[in-house]
């Protein structure tokens, strides 16, 4: 295959607002190391950890919701996800949905020709269970959004499935998250689910794959986005800002506790998601769009004999399982829109002023 030296790809080029987004023509087309392989990006999918990186959120110096905005508090020392500072010029984007057209030497040569979707955490493969040295693509490495991506052959999955490749871009962060939370709360048949921010990326993974392991799925959303979340299988509703969740949940579901609270938004909500988990119940959490400083009464939690569990890294063995799902179609993408790559800062403000369910993709 030829393979153009030059490449399109839109590349970070600091902190800051939308405008650090830029398009380019002729940055160099990545080559693979030996264990790699080179993908001919068809879609990526966008996610908060691109906004958040751009805009200096995950930095400790920061205590606001998710706006997208630019923040002048950043000092640019910890404002990643993984606490370390971010070299610049940087591609974003981790959910790649492409073709292998390169593999290294020491790669899996039958991935040639394959279309795959990529697993974003990055790992030590001699030690892959180690928490410790793990990378997210798109950020700690070049990502996605450009025309060739390379990642370490063991970080993609064939999919074999009928959905095109923008709806494949849509699944694997949100849905390898909310299948890490659902697994750290131990989510089973007879469990009750609170979800908040359904409508999202990972709230309507977390909808899905909640309800696909037997549990009664109650979901949190504004509500003129109720009707498509009703399609996607949830049992009930609840408007974003209930005036008391407890007496929405009894006239939802006929109770007012949950056993389980999967939690993306925390923020003003958190101490009524607390008080409404039945004794014993599971706090499983995996974002704060809505602020991540919150109030904790510790006799609720010591009291009610409640667990916590945060998630990001997830075990290796969930992206295998999510292709499986994909793949007997146990899950459905919920694709909002697509934009070229050359529109992706058009695209990011789209995905932040959230009308949308589900997530929004580039497309090459
Ligand atoms: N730890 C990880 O590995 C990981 C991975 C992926 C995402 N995340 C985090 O998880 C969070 C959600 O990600 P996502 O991709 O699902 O986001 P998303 O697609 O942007 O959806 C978030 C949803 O939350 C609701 N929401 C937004 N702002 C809110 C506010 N101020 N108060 C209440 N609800 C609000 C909105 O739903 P309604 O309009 O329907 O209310 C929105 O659709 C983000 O903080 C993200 O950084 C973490």
């Amino acid at each position: 295959m030829n393979i153009s030296k030059k490449m399109k790809a839109v590349v970070l080029t600091g902190h800051g607002g939308l405008d650090k987004l830029e398009y380019r023509v002729d940055y160099p087309t990545p080559e693979p190391d030996s264990n790699e392989v080179l993908i001919k990006v068809a879609a990526c999918g966008l996610n908060n950890t691109d906004v958040n990186t751009r805009s200096g959120w995950y930095s400790k110096a920061v205590s606001d919701a998710t706006t997208g905005d630019a923040y002048t508090t950043v000092d640019g020392n910890d404002p990643t996800w993984g606490g370390a500072p971010l070299t610049f010029p940087r591609i974003q984007g981790a959910d790649v949905c492409g073709t292998v057209v390169v593999a290294g030497a020491n790669a899996d040569q039958s991935l040639i020709g394959k279309r795959v979707i990529t697993d974003n955490w990055l790992r030590d493969w001699n030690d892959p269970d180690n928490k410790n040295s793990t990378g997210y693509f798109g950020s700690e490495c070049n990502g996605g959004y450009a025309e060739y991506a390379t990642i370490d052959y063991r970080n993609v999955g064939v999919v074999n499935s009928d959905l095109s490749d923008a709806e494949l871009a849509t699944f694997s962060c949100s849905y390898t998250t909310a299948e890490g939370m659902l697994s750290r709360a131990n989510v089973k048949p007879g469990d009750s689910v609170l979800i908040t921010g359904a409508s999202g990326g990972v709230g309507s993974a977390l909808l899905q794959l909640a309800k696909r392991r037997g549990a009664t799925v109650v979901g949190l959303s504004a509500e003129h986005k109720h009707a498509e979340l009703k399609k996607l299988g949830a049992h009930a509703l609840i408007s974003r800002d209930p005036a008391s969740l407890k007496e929405a949940l009894e006239l939802a579901i006929n109770k007012a506790a949950v056993s389980v609270v999967a939690d993306v938004v925390g923020g003003p909500m958190f101490p009524q998601l607390i008080d409404c988990l039945e004794r014993g119940g599971r706090y499983t959490c995996s974002g704060a769009i809505a602020g991540p400083i919150v109030d904790l009464d510790l006799r609720t939690l010591y009291l009610h004999d409640l667990t916590f569990t945060g998630s990001t890294v997830i075990p290796t063995n969930i992206f295998g399982d999510l292709i499986g799902y994909i793949e007997k179609k146990e899950i459905k993408p919920v694709l909002a829109a697509t934009y070229p790559l050359m529109e992706l800062a058009k695209a990011q403000q789209a995905f932040i002023d959230k009308q949308q369910c589900g997530n929004i993709v580039v497309t090459m």
